[in-house]
């Protein structure tokens, strides 16, 4: 059996664990990953360093000006151990982008149509050659919507929430409570999919993939099933 090289999106709702199975198809296919959530959540990072943000409102001409100057430069840089973090001007900021601090007002960011253009436009670079794996909100639906295969990650929103409250925990935060967590990701779904901005929909030729009771194992086979009857000749 021959297969060719296709594009991969993978949309969904937030904490669906989109990265985490984006990630092990890469790998498992040889295919590289772009984490599209990285760099919104990269942007929010240059923006609260920089001050952009005041009381959940943004300085959007300030913004507009550091994009097109180019001081928002935003790469993947591959670990030693076979992971990929998010590199931010020079910097490894993967561990400040995942902060509660960066959650909190990413979905602002990420309904600025300047940021996505600017965005959407590098993400296309990226996949110029296909045989990559992308994961967001907008991929089968605006980045490449001739993409041959489109996944749509949906789960109940408690399990969502306690799956980012596990990860927080592990990650040593002792002082966000499951609640706010619960709430947060409520609230990033209300946002995400009701912004003007390529709001998130599944696009109609994706397949929906709810996890809520499924395996990681269960989750990967599923995937690489389907890539598999894609990529066939
Ligand atoms: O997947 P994530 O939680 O890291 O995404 C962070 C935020 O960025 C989330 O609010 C949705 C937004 N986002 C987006 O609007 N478009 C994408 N392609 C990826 C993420």
């Amino acid at each position: 059996m021959t297969l060719k090289k296709i594009t991969i999106a993978i949309d969904g709702h937030s904490s669906t664990g989109k990265s985490t199975m984006a990630k092990a198809l890469a790998k498992r296919i040889g295919y590289a990953y772009v984490d599209t959530g990285a760099m919104y959540r990269a942007v929010t990072l240059f923006a609260l360093r920089n001050k952009l943000i005041r009381r959940g409102k943004v300085d959007e001409p300030a913004l507009k000006e550091h994009l097109k100057r180019g001081d928002i430069a935003i790469t993947f840089r591959p670990t030693k151990e076979g992971k990929s973090v998010t590199v931010l001007n020079g910097k490894n900021v993967e561990r400040y982008i995942r902060s509660m601090r960066v959650s909190n007002v990413v979905s602002i960011i990420a309904a600025i149509g300047f940021v996505r253009k600017a965005m959407v436009k590098q993400q296309q670079a990226m996949g110029k050659d296909k045989g990559l794996v992308m994961d967001g909100r907008d991929i089968g639906t605006v980045v490449f919507p001739d993409a041959e295969m489109k996944v749509f990650a949906t789960a109940s929103a408690e399990v969502r929430a306690q799956r980012r409250f596990d990860e927080l925990r592990a990650k040593g935060d002792t002082t966000t409570t499951f609640d706010e967590v619960l709430a947060n990701v409520t609230e990033r779904d209300r946002i995400d999919s009701t912004r003007k901005e390529s709001p998130l929909r599944q696009a109609d030729d994706a397949v929906v993939l709810d996890n809520s009771h499924m395996t990681l194992e269960e989750q990967d086979e599923w995937l690489y099933n389907l890539y598999l009857a894609r990529a066939k000749n």
